[in-house]
């Protein structure tokens, strides 16, 4: 198609959004609801779900992370596998806008991006009381989780490559102690192929679990180490003692459980 016929169906998009949307108007002022209100509406959460093959969305992870990072690879992995199976809404998101995610968000190495977008897409699958279940099942598995898997090797660029426990949902951690493991880089090929094969291992973890929780089968399993547990009754959440500390993280990756405080 010719750049001008786009633009050309681009416009009668754009035209046929604009007529929906005075219609929209239209009816609300007559059922008296409030127009602003009416032509804002989105498809609401969630979404409809099947069953996804879990190992066309680990390639798909593994392969999408080289055109957008990791945060990009799992959302579009999850997401073009669900058009497949579901179609509407879901081929209603543009993937792109997930490529912020690379990184821990922009190479901050804040949350891993793999995670993000695979929270992303649970939030739209299940809805928010299910996603409040399933996300952090996901977090926990991902913090205790040697990176990568060894379920790329037929087709990846690196195989047998080290693993490395984060102990963390942290892009910093996840990277930085596998670089060092692998006496790698961050910017090299090798880290690049073990963040595709991780991205893709978080998304068919994700999938994985949305399945389960589609069959009914969801439970969930993860329990933090007993070594911080301990510190959860005092310092976090809203029936703890203080309730001062946000986080689930591993508290001893950070802070050293010293002689002299308070038990
Ligand atoms: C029995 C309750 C209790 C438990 C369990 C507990 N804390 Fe605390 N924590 C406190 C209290 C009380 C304070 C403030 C007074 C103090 O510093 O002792 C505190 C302060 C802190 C502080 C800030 C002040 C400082 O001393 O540096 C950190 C950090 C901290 N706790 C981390 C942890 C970690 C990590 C764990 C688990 C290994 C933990 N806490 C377990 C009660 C607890
Ligand atoms: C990723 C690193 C990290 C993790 C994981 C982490 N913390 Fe912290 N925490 C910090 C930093 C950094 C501060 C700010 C310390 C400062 O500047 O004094 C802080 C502050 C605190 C404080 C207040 C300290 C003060 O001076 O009063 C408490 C209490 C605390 N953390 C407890 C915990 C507990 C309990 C956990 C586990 C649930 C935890 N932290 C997990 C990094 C971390």
């Amino acid at each position: 198609m010719s750049e001008g016929n786009q633009n050309v169906s681009r416009r009668k998009f754009l035209t046929g959004t604009a007529v929906f949307a005075v219609g929209a108007v239209a009816t609300g002022v007559a059922s008296g609801i409030d127009p602003k209100t009416a032509a804002a509406a989105a498809p609401s959460l969630p979404f409809p779900y099947q069953t996804l093959d879990v190992n066309v969305v680990r390639q798909r992870g593994y392969t999408y992370y080289f055109s957008g990072g990791c945060m990009y690879a799992s959302a579009k992995a999850l997401l073009d596998t669900l058009v497949e199976a579901v179609g509407a809404p879901w081929d209603s998101i543009p993937a792109d806008m997930f490529k912020f995610g690379k990184g821990g968000a922009l190479n901050w190495g804040t949350l891993c991006g793999a995670l993000n977008g695979s929270l992303a897409i649970i939030e739209i699958a299940a809805g928010d009381a299910a996603a409040a279940t399933i996300g952090p099942e996901l977090l926990g598995w991902y913090s205790k989780f040697p990176f990568p898997s060894s379920a790329h090797e037929s087709y990846c660029q690196y195989p047998n490559q080290i693993t490395t426990v984060a102990d963390s949902p942290l892009c910093h951690q996840s990277v930085s102690l596998w670089c060092d493991a692998a006496g790698a880089t961050v910017n090299s090929p090798q880290k690049k192929d073990r963040c595709a094969k991780l991205a893709g291992d978080t998304a068919a973890r994700a999938a994985e679990l949305l399945n389960a929780w589609k069959a009914g089968g969801f439970a969930a399993a993860y329990q933090p180490d007993a070594d911080f547990a301990r510190c959860l009754p005092c310092h976090v959440g809203p029936t703890s003692r203080f309730d001062n500390v946000q986080g689930q993280m591993d508290c001893l990756e950070c802070h050293t459980d010293r002689a002299g405080h308070k038990r």
